[in-house]
């Protein structure tokens, strides 16, 4: 089913961005995992659109509901159900989008896959979706965290051609957070954040990376061979929409290297087995060992820009849209809190497969 994701901890989002709300299903949560509902609250609050100048101008506060599974601030076990209503639609804006496809979004190929489609607000392919998965991925992250100490954190490392060296190793949520691109180097963080300003109020956009980093995984998280732990991050990355591009570790860069360069060495330290660069990225054969896992995920131009495109109309005529409403001029510094939570939600459902698969061992 293409709306769940997830085996053990597995997730089913629901919602259009002009209907009444959006949500998600969390099934398979373990229970006594204290959560409370501020704690999801504040991962939404950093996903919300209208958080500031360089982000989408709807006005939606995205609070949000728990109806099941949490009792006292404690997982109850049950499927837990979580509902965000949508209050600052405003579908006129997509009136000329029932008659003319957007170029590169999802009108098109929703038309003819499904002979219908949801206009207003772009409907089931809007990253409204994703608020599911950041109420989600906050219950994920603090089970990883109560449970092994996991700290995950991710960031912009690149808008346009501006890009930062970040050191996964060290870099914090408080960095991260410390500026609206959320870069945590400050210096590129503002030419980032003028970049995007003149890019907005040119009526354009543009894309951008996001790394992330998932610090004190345990070793052994991860299925060979078609459950490959890269292989589940990448496709819940690749999942979000605008995402076009998936590394982990050395990535694209590691192919201009020789095996005697690029090769990961072994050390020994204080009863651990070690690896020298992480080239690796945390991951060997599909399987987590223990180090930082190091991922990057890359997100195109948002599609909707304020300029007349060449398009086609429904009948399949040529002609031109010129598109209304408010668009994220750049959907990285709002991305950031969703690649957190789809990172969680593959190490917490990883996690539990770990420990079903030694628990049938002891
Ligand atoms: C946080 C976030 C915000 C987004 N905001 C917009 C937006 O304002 N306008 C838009 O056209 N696309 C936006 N997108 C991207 C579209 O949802 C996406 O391009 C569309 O679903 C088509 O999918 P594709 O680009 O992966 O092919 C956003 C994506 C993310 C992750």
């Amino acid at each position: 089913m293409a709306s769940t994701f997830g085996q053990l901890f597995r997730i089913a989002t629901w919602g259009e961005s002009h209907g009444p709300g959006v949500g998600v299903v969390v099934d398979g949560c373990p229970p006594r995992l204290a959560i409370s509902r501020e704690e999801i609250q504040a991962e939404l609050d950093r996903r919300r659109p209208g958080q500031s100048r360089i982000t989408s101008r709807r006005d939606e506060a995205d609070q949000v509901e728990i109806l099941s599974g949490v009792e006292d601030n404690l997982t109850t076990g049950t499927p837990i159900a979580m509902l965000v209503r949508n209050s600052d639609a405003r579908g006129g804006d997509y009136e000329e989008m029932r008659t003319k496809y957007r170029p590169s979004h999802a009108d098109f190929t929703y038309q003819a896959k499904y002979g219908i489609r949801t206009v207003p607000g772009g409907g089931r392919a809007s990253a409204r979706e994703t608020i599911g998965r950041v109420a989600a991925g906050a219950i994920a992250a603090k089970l990883l965290s109560t449970v092994a100490g996991v700290e995950i954190v991710a960031y912009v490392k690149q808008i346009g051609d501006i890009e930062a060296k970040v050191d996964p190793a060290t870099v914090s949520r408080e960095k991260v957070e410390g500026n609206i691109v959320r870069c945590p180097d400050e210096i590129l963080a503002s030419a980032m954040i003028d970049l995007i300003d003149v890019t907005r109020k040119a009526g354009d956009s543009v894309g951008g990376v996001i790394e992330a980093v998932a610090r004190k995984v345990p070793l052994g998280l991860g299925e060979p061979v078609f459950d490959r732990l890269e292989a589940d991050l990448g496709k819940a990355l690749l999942s979000l929409p605008a995402c076009k591009g998936f590394e982990v570790g050395s990535g694209f860069a590691g192919t201009r290297l020789r095996g005697s360069q690029h090769n990961d060495p072994f050390f020994p330290e204080a009863g651990r087995v070690r690896t020298r660069t992480n080239r690796s990225g945390g991951i060997q054969g599909g399987i987590s060992n223990g180090e930082d896992i190091v991922v990057r995920a890359a997100f195109k131009p948002t599609a909707t820009i304020l300029m007349a495109q060449e398009t086609v109309d429904v009948q399949g005529n040529a002609t031109t849209l010129q598109a209304r409403g408010r668009h994220d001029p750049c959907v990285l510094p709002r991305a950031v809190p969703i690649v957190e939570a789809m990172m969680a939600l593959v190490l917490a459902d990883h996690f539990l497969r770990q420990r079903a698969l030694c628990g049938r061992m002891t």
